[in-house]
């Protein structure tokens, strides 16, 4: 396993959307078990394969505090969302910065596991507001695209800010 390097935003490329992928190969396999090693490193809940520059279908999850519970999702989509939640959300491609955004309280989604089998899972709370900041960002959506432009431009400007103090500490 190895640790991938995570794209930062405002990186371009984190706005490609994803193919869909069709070889549950070794390779595939490979990149979710270093998706999993990657995000735990980074202390993350989620990691879209977007973000680590590999524009396939995948996303990997884990919302428990033991870090034990792994959930990786290829090829997902959501069959059924209701209800609405406000979650705090932070992305490991803006860090530090953390927002605010409104989204589906439940959902159900199809996908595949890393084998090709089909899956179902149903999800609400902090794990289905992570699986559907996963799954943007394999449309190439960021959660600041839901703030608005003076809330992201603020946001985004703190960020600047981190980043340079950072560069010069
Ligand atoms: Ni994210």
């Amino acid at each position: 396993m190895s640790l991938l390097p995570i794209l930062e935003f405002p990186d371009p490329r984190l706005r490609t959307r994803a193919a869909p992928v069709h070889a549950f190969d070794a390779s595939l396999q490979q990149l979710v078990a270093d998706m999993f090693q990657t995000m735990y490193d980074a202390n993350g809940v989620g990691l879209a394969a977007t973000q680590v520059n590999v524009h396939q279908r995948v996303l990997v999850a884990d919302m428990s505090d033991e870090r034990n519970r792994p959930l990786a999702l290829v090829n997902p989509q959501i069959l059924e969302k209701d209800g609405s939640q406000v979650y705090q959300e932070g992305c490991l491609s803006f860090p530090g910065l953390y927002a605010d955004v409104t989204r589906a309280l439940r959902v159900r989604v199809r996908a595949q596991d890393v084998h090709g089998s089909e899956i179902t899972v149903e999800a609400d709370g902090p794990l289905a507001v992570c699986i559907q900041h996963e799954m943007d960002h394999l449309e190439g959506k960021v959660f600041v695209d839901y703030l608005s432009s003076l809330k992201r431009a603020l946001l985004l400007k703190r960020l600047d800010k981190q980043r340079k103090q950072a560069a010069t500490a």
